[in-house]
Parts: C-alpha cells; structure tokens; sequence
C-alpha cells in the first residue's frame, strides 16, 4: 500500500466512525453556543468530532499539520508538508435544526496539492470521496466525468444572500439568472452542496463566502470529475484563503459570464 493509499484507508475508517459518534449525540440534549454572531451556531458536537480527528492524526501522523474549523489544528501559514484540513461538521446549522443534512469534511493536502478529499453525509450515509488521479466516488462507486449543461436546464444551489443587494455582484443580475435556470436549490452546507456538484444531482454551486474547511475535500472531488472550480471572479481558489466560491459542470461559467456579461473584481479589491 502506498502511503496515500494508507492515509486514505484511515481517513475514510475515521470519518465512518466519527458519524457513528454524531448519530449517536443526536439523542441527547445537544449544547450549542454562538461564535462571530447570533446565526453562527457551534455545538459541543462539532468541537468533540474535531478532536476525534485531531488525537487521531497526531498518533497516526505525528509530523502531519491540522488545519480545523474551530481551532484545535495548527497555525497555518503556508501549504508546505501534509496538512489535513477538516470541518468537523458541516451544516452545524442544520444539525441543529433538522438532524439531517449535515456532513464532515476532511480533505488531505501535499505540499499544496489535493490529494484525497472525502465528504461524509451522515445521516443519508453518502460517502463522497477522491483521490488524485484515481477519479472520484460515491459510496465506492465512481462518478463519470461531468458533461455540459445548458442555464435552461441548470438546477443550481446557491445561497439567498444572492438575491439581496451584496458587495460580490448586482443582484438584479443574479434575480434573472434564477428566473433563467430549472431551479434553485440552498441545502446549508457547502460540501454536500460540492459533493451534489460531482456526481451530477446539481449543475452548478455558488457561495459568497466560504472557509477552507467548506472546500477543500470539494477541491479533489472536482478535479477527479472535470468540474469548474473558481472564485466568483474567476480566479483559481486558493485553499487557505476565505472567499467566494463557484464550483459547475464544464461550459457553465463560461455560459454565465457571457450570458450576463458580469465581470466581478477580484476580492482584494472588493
Ligand atoms: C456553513 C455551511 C453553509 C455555508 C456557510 C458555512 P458550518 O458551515 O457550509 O452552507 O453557507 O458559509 O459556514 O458553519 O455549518 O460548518
Ligand atoms: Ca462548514
Ligand atoms: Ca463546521
């Protein structure tokens, strides 16, 4: 077994095991707290499931980094050595609220390069994974390469700050664009949103505002499958750096920019 082969084998037999920890919490009473304002929700399980990976890797993987959504990683500065970027729990929201529709996030990078990516929705028990080069899978089953869709036939996820003023793009523009697409979709969480990109169930994906923890296993998956991956003004993403986010099957951003001559500065002029 090659060495990403073994760190895959472990990656995947954590995050099997870390789900049967959230399913089992959902029973109790689940203690939630607040963090940069009022809609954003931690619970004592996201912190629990972090820490499940963080004793993991280090015993596993002493000289790996951890870069994690609510802090127990390293500090990172750079994309140098193995670093493994986790969102414990993605949708915390929805964990919250609904019980479902809520995933863990785990991807593997080298030396700035992503090599495994896997995104675990719990409770529909849809293992989303990739590897570099080897392609990408559902539940072990491999996901074709994606094909073009036209915006008349799109189902899109997207979030509703879209369609109220924003800073990123005029949201008239993006109120005939929903008008123009098959439908819109928001399933609040980013990575199943990614996952639900590669193997088809939507066309394109759009955020304003993301954490590396919410892309970073979508990284792999869409490179295994031929999707679009870019800011929202068309820049390659960069996996330690918070931003907008549009993920589509091939054609579709070309598709959108011509068909609403948007030309979005990039963020740092924002
Ligand atoms: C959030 C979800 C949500 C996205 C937010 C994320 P969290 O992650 O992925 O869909 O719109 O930007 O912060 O906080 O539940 O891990
Ligand atoms: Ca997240
Ligand atoms: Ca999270």
């Amino acid at each position: 077994m090659s060495e990403i082969e073994q760190i895959f084998s472990d990656a995947r037999d954590w995050i099997i095991e870390a789900g049967e920890v959230i399913k089992a919490g959902l029973h109790g009473e689940l203690k939630v707290s607040t963090k940069a304002d009022e809609k954003d929700l931690v619970t004592e399980m996201d912190h629990e499931i972090e820490r499940y990976f963080s004793e993991k890797i280090q015993k596993a993987y002493p000289a790996h980094l951890i870069l994690a959504e609510e802090g127990s990683g390293h500090q990172i500065a750079d994309t140098k050595g193995v670093l493994w970027i986790i969102d414990p729990l993605d949708g915390t929201m929805n964990f919250i609220h609904q019980k479902r529709n809520f995933a863990i996030s785990v991807a593997i990078f080298v030396d700035g390069v992503g090599e495994i990516g896997l995104i675990y929705d719990v409770m529909s028990r849809e293992l989303f994974h990739a590897v570099r080069g080897s392609g990408a899978f559902l539940n072990g089953n491999r996901l074709p390469k994606l094909t073009e869709t036209g915006i008349p036939e799109a189902l899109v996820a997207i979030n509703a700050g879209f369609l109220r003023k924003n800073k990123l793009i005029d949201h008239e523009v993006m109120l005939r664009f929903a008008a123009d697409v098959r439908g819109m979709r928001a399933l609040g969480a980013a990575s199943i949103q990614i996952a639900y990109v590669a193997c088809g169930r939507f066309d394109a994906y759009m955020s304003m505002y993301l954490a590396p923890w919410d892309f970073a296993a979508g990284i792999v998956l869409m490179n295994e499958v031929g999707a679009e991956m870019t800011t929202f003004s068309g820049e390659a993403v960069n996996v330690l750096r918070r931003g907008s986010l549009f993920v589509s099957k091939p054609g579709f951003h070309q598709a959108f920019y011509r068909q609403y001559q948007v030309n979005i500065p990039a963020e740092d002029e924002c």
